[in-house]
């Protein structure tokens, strides 16, 4: 099969074909790989056979495996390999509905069964991951659980020029307390007052070091008190982030994947967030993600 890059046709997303990732790519397949990434931003490679192993691999040939901010919480609090909740491979991040004897469940103690809010892979630890290896084990058929994604350098680039430049100077301090369900993280304090929120500083427009493109990198957001705009009186950072999460997740920026088994999805999270919406919760979904190594964030530059 020749090789092939499909444009969803969408404000983001393309199909790959005729690349075959189960094995090592040749440094070839992988400038092209990377070419259309850095074009589309999430790629989709369907009906591939993968081990955890081929995960990592493929995080190790795009930057290296970055181990996930909430594995740490989960052992802390006493999961282990066996919970379905912590995996045999620490680069490794399994979500899932399945309970331990494989049924598919309506809670758990992860965040596999619920829908998810818009987010960007762990952007509450110092140095966020750049991209995200997400495959498709088990899904339902007609059952939700589809993952869309929105482009953050669109978003940005509609901005008006004074928003463009007031966003130059702020940072938003990014909540670690919560998973993308908005559950507290097992052992984490839940915030009561702004004083309280722990987790990183990162500049709320961001530059992509292979594009050098601007992109809005808002991560994640709950109710207050959670992620706030530094610079910012609490109300205005509210009304601010009001205005930016309307403003990024509109329709027009977003391309949606409905799973088939055996998709591989592998996204940027320095230019897109993703959420996920309703499972139906009798029919099994396990993915497993593995996590590409960022490099430390780049502020914007004046564009
Ligand atoms: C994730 O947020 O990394 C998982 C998305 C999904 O399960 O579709």
């Amino acid at each position: 099969m020749t090789r092939e890059v499909i444009p969803s046709g969408a404000a983001l997303g393309a199909d790959i074909q005729g690349i075959d990732i189960s094995k090592p790519l040749n440094d070839d397949d992988r400038k092209f790989v990377t070419h259309a990434w850095n074009d589309h931003l999430v790629l989709r490679f369907r009906k591939q056979y993968l081990e955890d192993e081929d995960l990592i691999r493929l995080a190790d040939e795009f930057g290296g495996a970055q181990v996930a901010g909430s594995r740490q919480y989960y052992i802390n609090a006493g999961y282990d390999t066996k919970s379905g909740r912590v995996s045999r491979l620490p680069g490794i991040t399994i979500v899932s509905n399945l309970d331990k004897d494989g049924k598919p469940e309506k809670e758990n103690s992860g965040t596999g069964s619920s829908e998810l809010f818009w987010h960007t892979d762990n952007s509450y630890v110092d140095n966020p991951p750049k991209g995200s290896i997400l495959y498709g084990i088990q899904v339902p058929i007609n059952g939700g659980g589809d993952t869309s994604f929105v482009n953050q350098y669109a978003a940005y680039e509609e901005l008006s020029d004074a928003m463009k430049k007031r966003l130059l100077a702020m940072h938003i301090r990014h909540d670690n307390s919560r998973n993308t369900a908005g559950g507290t993280r097992p052992t984490a304090k839940r915030p009561t007052k702004r004083e309280e929120v722990d987790g990183p500083t990162h500049p709320i427009v961001r530059k992509h070091p292979d594009t050098g493109r601007n992109a809005l990198y808002l991560g994640r957001r709950y109710a207050p008190p959670s992620s706030y705009i530094v610079e910012l009186p609490q109300d205005d950072s509210e009304a601010l982030l009001d205005e930016l999460w309307a403003h990024a997740t509109q329709d027009k920026f977003v391309w949606t994947q409905v799973w088939q088994p055996k998709d591989v999805i592998m996204w940027d999270n320095r230019c897109t967030m993703h959420t996920r919406n309703k499972i139906d919760h009798t029919q099994p979904r396990e993915m497993h993600r593995s996590l590409i190594k960022g490099e430390p964030i780049i502020p914007a530059t004046a564009p």
